[in-house]
């Protein structure tokens, strides 16, 4: 892909110094974009993320008629066509690398008039869409799609019929698509998830004036006559501060601040396994959005034992399990990530990716079928190539280890990164340089 090739090389860092602000949370930017697309009123949005996945969310929502204004920077204001009136464009719904616009709008497209066909990049063409067709089809949407599992997707909407589903796989792009289009059902629609998952559209939904009942793992909602978002503050993305949190982790003389992170609980379960790691994380309330909680996170390199995760923990982790597999390097004794397949079907094949680039810059890991298994080294790793497969987190995992590396790492095909953090690179420079002085700033509040 042109553009998205670029090497880029992390050099050795000594200690991470100072305070970082952190691009606004990627999936709270979406669904404040793809409910605000069908809100009977305007929707301003504040703090909303400016990159690739999230313009295709903002081209495909304006593709169908709805209007976005950008009154400044990373603010915007959309004009709702209503519950039942986005238009179906002639072309092709492009959601390029993103695996949360196409799910997520395939649920919206199941309750309105006409049909849609969305299709993605290379990457997403690849990724299972079964996993959303077979429920919604038992909806009575008509969906269909590449071998029954790929994009494209073509989906005919109109009448949905109330479902009770209990979903094989832990997502939260599919809780999010069936919850969608419950919103257009003829009763109330019952998602049960195996393990929890990132529970933003609930959230949101709730606040759009929608009825959305929790009961442990289920999640009920009922048929909606309209909604209405006046106003959504987004949060500063965690998935964006976990690469920060792993790496003043592991670069000893590191002490840094990260300021209003979303900490949703199910988003952060990466601080529950760096705490039980040993990291030294320390959390201070921040004003949050809405229903969306924040806090400044404070995090001193520390030495790190070594972890076993699996199961629920996993669920509110996902994007983060890379992630533990360079602080597991760092470890002392064996971290062991299982129960994680899911990794395997994201932008790229994350264990592949994470065992073939941590193995050929020296750690000590081997993948399993479902996860993997470091050893900790005591040492900082060699360094040398990663390659990021087009996948902007395990681009940004590159771009940590080539720090925390004594010989520094060259990550190819690092520009992907602006898929979630365009200013990744700048951000890690600045912790970095800064010897000190942005810390007074937070711990001054
Ligand atoms: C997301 C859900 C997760 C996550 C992705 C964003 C979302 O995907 O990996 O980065 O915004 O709902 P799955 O639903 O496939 O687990």
């Amino acid at each position: 892909m042109p553009g998205k090739t670029g090497s880029a090389l992390f050099s050795p860092a000594g200690g991470l110094r100072g305070t970082l602000a952190l691009p606004p949370d990627k999936s709270i930017s979406h669904r404040a974009a793809i409910i605000g697309a069908i809100c009977d009123s305007p929707e301003e949005i504040g703090n909303f993320l400016g990159s690739d996945d999230t313009a295709a969310t903002l081209a495909a929502i304006q593709a169908c008629g709805v209007r976005v204004e950008r009154p400044g920077r990373g603010s915007l204001v959309i004009h709702g066509a209503g519950l039942r009136g986005l238009s179906a464009p002639a072309a092709a719904i492009d959601a390029a690398n993103s695996g949360t616009t196409m799910r997520l709008l395939a649920g919206v497209f199941a309750g309105q008039r006409g049909c849609f066909t969305l299709d993605g990049d290379a990457s997403l063409r690849r990724r299972p869409m079964d996993r959303i067709v077979t429920p919604l089809r038992s909806m009575g949407v008509s969906i269909e799609a590449r071998d029954d599992n790929f994009a494209p997707l073509k989906i005919c909407g109109g009448k949905v019929r109330a479902l009770d589903y209990q979903m094989p796989v832990a997502s939260a792009q599919v809780k999010s698509a069936l919850l969608l289009a419950g919103l257009y059902g003829d009763g109330p629609t019952v998602v049960r998830e195996p393990v929890a998952c990132r529970d933003h559209t609930e959230i949101m939904l709730k606040a759009a004036g929608a009825r959305v009942e929790k009961e442990g793992l289920l999640t009920r909602i009922y048929p909606a006559a309209k909604l209405r978002l006046d106003r959504v503050v987004v949060p500063a993305d965690f998935s964006a501060a976990a690469f920060f949190l792993v790496a003043a982790s592991i670069i000893p003389g590191s002490r840094i601040a990260l300021p209003a992170v979303g900490v949703n609980p199910t988003r952060t379960g990466l601080l529950d396994i760096l705490d039980e790691m040993g990291a030294r994380i320390v959390r201070k309330p921040a004003p949050g959005t809405q229903a969306e909680p924040a806090n400044d996170l404070h995090v001193e390199a520390a030495q790190l034992k070594g972890v076993r995760i699996s199961g629920e923990i996993s669920g509110r982790a996902i994007d983060e399990l890379p992630l533990v597999a360079l602080a597991g390097a760092f470890a002392e004794g064996e971290t062991v990530v299982s129960g994680a397949s899911e990794l395997r079907l994201k932008e790229a094949d994350r264990i592949r990716g994470v065992v073939d680039n941590l193995a050929g810059i020296g750690i000590n890991i081997k993948a399993r079928p479902d996860g993997f298994v470091v050893r900790g080294g005591g040492k900082r790793p060699r360094g040398g190539k990663f390659k990021s497969l087009g996948d902007h987190r395990l681009a940004m995992l590159g771009a940590v280890a080539g720090a925390a590396s004594r010989e520094g790492v060259e990550v190819q095909g690092f520009d992907c990164v602006s898929v979630s953090y365009p200013d990744f690179r700048k951000g890690l420079m600045s912790l970095m340089n800064d010897p000190d002085g942005g810390l007074r700033t937070l711990d001054a509040g």
